[in-house]
C-alpha cells in the first residue's frame, strides 16, 4: 500500500533517537534526514560517515531506500547506522512518505 505520512511520523520516533529531520535539525548519531529521499548517499555537508556509507554510490530513491530500511546492513556492509532494520513493508512505506516531506536544507 501507498505509504501513510501521518503514520510515518510515529514510526520515525524509533529513527530519532538518531536523527533529526525538519527545519532545525541537526547531523547528530546519524546525519539529519532532510531531502534524504533522491539524495546520494553520503552527502551531508559536516556528517562523518564511515567509508562503507560514504563510498557506497547509492542514491536513496525509493526503491533503494525501502531496501535500506528493511535490512542497512544488506545494503550497505560495514554501515555504522546500528538499527537492525524495520521489518514491516508498510512501516517501511510509512516512514519514506514521512521523510519525503521534508525539502533539503
Ligand atoms: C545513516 C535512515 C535509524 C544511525 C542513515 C541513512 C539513512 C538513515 C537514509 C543514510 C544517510 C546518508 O547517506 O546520508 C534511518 C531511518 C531510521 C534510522 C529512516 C529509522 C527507521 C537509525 C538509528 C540509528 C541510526 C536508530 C542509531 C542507533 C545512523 C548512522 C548513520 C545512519 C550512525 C551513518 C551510517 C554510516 O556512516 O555508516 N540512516 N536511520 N539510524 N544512521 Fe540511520
Amino acid at each position: 500500500a501507498a505509504g501513510d505520512p501521518a503514520a510515518g511520523a510515529a514510526t520515525f520516533k524509533l529513527c530519532k533517537v538518531c536523527h533529526q529531520v525538519g527545519e532545525t535539525a541537526k547531523n547528530f548519531v546519524g546525519p539529519n534526514l532532510n531531502g534524504v529521499v533522491g539524495r546520494k548517499a553520503g552527502t551531508v555537508p559536516g556528517y562523518n560517515y564511515s567509508d562503507a556509507n560514504r563510498n557506497s554510490g547509492l542514491i536513496w530513491d525509493e526503491a533503494t531506500l525501502t531496501k535500506y530500511l528493511h535490512s542497512p546492513r544488506a545494503v550497505v556492509p560495514g554501515t555504522k547506522m546500528a538499527f537492525p532494520g524495520l521489518p514491516k513493508d508498510q512501516d517501511v512505506a510509512n516512514v519514506i512518505a514521512y521523510l519525503a516531506q521534508f525539502g533539503p536544507d
